[in-house]
């Protein structure tokens, strides 16, 4: 029961890895902050959760307008004067070819996964630094640790995110404050329906990758687990794990099998 008590926010809460996470902290008697734009989901992963803790309270926010992002710590901030571990989770995936995608869905995806993290970060860190301590787990992607067909926004803002939160470890520049970066692979959750197409539209498709992929319960585990230990940097990922070995020891090799079609979905 390493999170009893411990107060934790998580962005992208109202469904897949964030619902999830919510659940199992729940278990362990956290006290919940939970944000996400969509509120009846919120209150649903909410109600769930008060079967199990006494405090989980939902914050509002569309995280990829700055002002709401900036507000929503403020919010989360005030719920209980404390914030122990905040997972930043909230995402949107990409399912086109890079050539034919529209500039304005590559702004949508850096806006929620790489531009949300950073204003939050920035302006949790006051807070932090007052505070002494803090622990911020950032869920980027393997997509941010190589190229990915037909993800080729999604790819740009998880590097992006992995350069970002990769710095400010080296920097370690706020005492008491730890980062965890998540790198999962293809996790069985709905990510796929709410993907970007080229013009910006859902894919609204479930895709077969996807819902082959690890069960979200054990990919929670494993996140939970490495927070626990305060690891820097995890990988949760079967085929996608070595294709990126792959891509380290012999990067041609890559090439080919990520061209591949199987790899699409
Ligand atoms: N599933 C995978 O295979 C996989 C693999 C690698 C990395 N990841 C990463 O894991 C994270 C969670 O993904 P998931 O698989 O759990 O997908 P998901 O079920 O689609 O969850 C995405 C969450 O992000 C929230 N969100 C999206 N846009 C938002 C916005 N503008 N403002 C606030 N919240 C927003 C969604 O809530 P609302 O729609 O209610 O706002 C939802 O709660 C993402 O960062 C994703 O990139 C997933």
């Amino acid at each position: 029961m390493h999170f009893k008590n411990k107060v934790i926010w998580i962005t992208g809460a109202s469904s897949g890895i964030g619902a999830e996470l919510a659940m199992q902290l729940a278990v362990q008697k956290a006290k919940l902050i939970l944000t996400a734009r969509s509120k009846e989901a919120l209150i649903k992963v909410q109600q769930k959760c008060l079967e199990h803790t006494d405090f989980c309270n939902i914050v509002i926010a569309d995280l990829s307008n700055e002002y709401e992002a900036e507000d929503s710590v403020d919010k989360a901030i005030k719920q209980f004067n404390c914030i122990d571990v905040v997972f930043l989770n909230a995402g949107l995936t990409q399912r086109s070819l890079g050539f034919e995608t529209e500039t304005k869905v590559y702004r949508k995806l850096m806006d929620i996964n790489f531009f949300a993290a950073v204003v939050i970060t920035q302006r949790l860190f006051p807070f932090f630094k007052e505070q002494g301590s803090g622990h911020i787990v950032a869920i980027s992607s393997i997509a941010g640790l190589m190229g990915y067909p037909y993800r080729s926004g999604y790819a740009a803002s998880k590097h992006a995110l992995q350069g970002y939160f990769e710095t400010l470890q080296t920097e370690d520049a706020v005492s008491g404050l730890r980062y965890t970066i998540v790198s999962p692979g293809r996790i069985n959750t709905a990510i796929s329906a709410s993907a970007l197409t080229k013009d910006g539209s859902p894919h609204l498709q479930n895709d077969v990758g996807q819902l082959n992929g690890i069960p979200v319960q054990k990919c929670v585990k494993k996140i939970l687990k490495a927070v626990e230990n305060n690891k820097k940097h995890i990988i949760i990922a079967r085929g996608e794990y070595w294709l990126w070995v792959i891509k380290l020891i012999v990067p041609s090799l890559f090439y080919r099998i990520a061209n591949k079609k199987g790899m699409i979905n």
